[in-house]
């Protein structure tokens, strides 16, 4: 039996959703655990792209269970999409193979144009999937839930209780158009018709799993910086995203987590607003984000791109406990002349080698570099460590010494198989 966390070292998009989809081969179970229809995970099969918002990135294989946890909050109308989606496209056939927890938060029409509404006054650059407001709810008790969609009367009576502040704030302070609670009553209840045959105590069976010695794989959302704790506050999320959050979000004790692999990508990017101080706004940074294919899997949005930031890495590998490391999209470096990491901020005279919490000096950071030559050749096709450029090599060692970690998994492309695997967190 292994369970094993895999969580987001930067700002999200590290490519967690190709290392969860690789490793998915030795799990039974794959699990969400936070976050919701705010994340974009990418696989590419042969070819073929997927992007997964809530289903769990093991469901291309046939036979593995991917549970949506309680401590996801989850958007009705996106899963049936996704769902109709993959059936078209010839997978997900069993239904068996997924499960909603009934603990988990539902998404409401009304968080959705909140969220976006008050973008215009608080400018974080949210997705607009309604997440911040659905875990705000959940925070005030108010909130409504997978279970509460069995009870008719129950779900009657809280969508009444929280239409009529909603429809207030709406009204009176976004100056939106109210909601009709029918429109909302039956399309909801008729997305219970569809999805309660998925709808489970999923804790319960994760349990089940634990005592049969199953292997589980906890899929995090979003990253590290990301995180409304321990990121760069108040240019978060709305949920905890390090790995400590896996068991509170899927019921499992954290006695039973074996191993925790960070994701981290060759460089960094970052979607919507906040601090970023390796950001390039020049032409280098225009050729990662070309080279990488940096636009939002989401929303669409141009990603910023910059150098590796070995500060924010590091944080995130004490924040989460983390010792193993999967380098992703190594590949996007190959044409750079030279290559540069950055080993701390200099701020007002003083440097500074950890993440600072007042935003002010967030911002007022400036990298320290130490660069690096670039490898300047293909690496895609690399089967093994030894395959790699020497440069490319000297450039992983050097970011293994800085983040005080292993690196297990390199990346080398966005296919299963681009992926050069020094150490399974299976143990396989
Ligand atoms: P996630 O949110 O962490 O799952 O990451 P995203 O899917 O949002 O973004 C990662 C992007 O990089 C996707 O388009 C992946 O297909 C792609 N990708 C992942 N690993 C690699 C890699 O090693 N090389 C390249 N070139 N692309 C990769
Ligand atoms: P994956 O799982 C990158 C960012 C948004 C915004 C902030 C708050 O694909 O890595 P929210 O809608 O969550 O309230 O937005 O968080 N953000 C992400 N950035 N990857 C994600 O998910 C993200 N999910 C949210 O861009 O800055
Ligand atoms: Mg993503």
């Amino acid at each position: 039996m292994a369970c094993v966390v895999i969580v987001g070292t930067q700002w999200g998009d590290e490519g967690k959703g190709k290392i969860v989809d690789l490793l998915t081969r030795n799990a039974d179970f794959v699990v969400r655990f936070q976050g919701g229809s705010n994340a974009g995970h990418t696989i590419v099969l042969r070819g073929e792209k997927f992007i997964f918002h809530l289903i769990p990135s093991g469901i291309l294989y046939r036979g593995k269970k991917c549970i949506i946890g309680n401590g996801v909050v989850l958007d009705p109308e996106v899963l049936l999409e996704e769902i109709k989606e993959l059936k078209e496209r010839g997978y997900f056939k069993d239904d068996q193979q997924l499960m909603i927890s009934e603990e988990a938060h539902l998404i409401l029409p009304y968080h959705r144009k909140i969220d976006v509404a008050r973008e215009r006054i608080f400018k974080i650059g949210t997705t607009g999937r309604g997440i911040g407001p659905a875990y705000e709810d959940k925070v005030a008790r108010c909130g409504i839930r997978v279970i509460d969609l069995m009870d008719e009367e129950l779900f009657r009576e809280k969508l009444e209780a929280n239409l009529l502040q909603k429809n207030t704030y709406l009204v009176e302070v976004l100056k939106e158009e109210p909601f009709r609670f029918s429109e909302i009553f039956e399309t909801y209840l008729r997305f219970r018709d569809l999805l309660g045959k998925y709808i489970k105590d999923t804790t319960r069976i994760l349990h089940e799993a634990l005592h049969q010695g199953k292997h589980i794989l906890f899929e995090g959302a979003q990253g590290t910086l990301l995180d409304l704790d321990h990121g760069t506050y108040p240019y978060v999320t709305a949920s905890n995203t390090v790995a400590g959050n896996a068991c509170a979000g899927a019921g499992v004790p954290p006695t039973e987590i074996d191993t925790i692999l960070g994701v981290a990508k060759a460089y960094t990017t970052r979607v919507g607003e906040g601090p970023f101080p390796t950001e390039l706004r020049d032409e280098v940074g225009e050729k990662m984000r070309q080279r990488g294919g940096e636009y939002g899997a989401t929303t669409g949005r141009p990603r910023r791109c910059g150098w590796f930031d070995a500060v924010i890495v590091n944080h995130a590998i004490r924040i989460n406990g983390i010792r193993e490391v999967a380098l992703t999209k190594m590949d996007v470096l190959n044409e750079f002349e030279k290559i540069k990491i950055c080993v701390g901020y200099q701020i007002d005279g003083k440097v500074l080698y950890h993440v600072p919490s007042n935003l002010r000096i967030w911002q007022s950071a400036k990298p320290i570099y130490e660069e690096m030559e670039g490898w300047k050749g293909e690496i895609r096709g690399a089967k093994q460590y030894r395959d790699l450029p020497l440069n490319a090599r000297r450039y992983i060692k050097r970011i293994e010494e800085l983040i005080q970690a292993r690196v297990t998994i390199i990346s080398v492309g966005s296919e299963r198989e681009e992926t050069i695997i020094l150490k399974n967190p299976f143990g396989k």
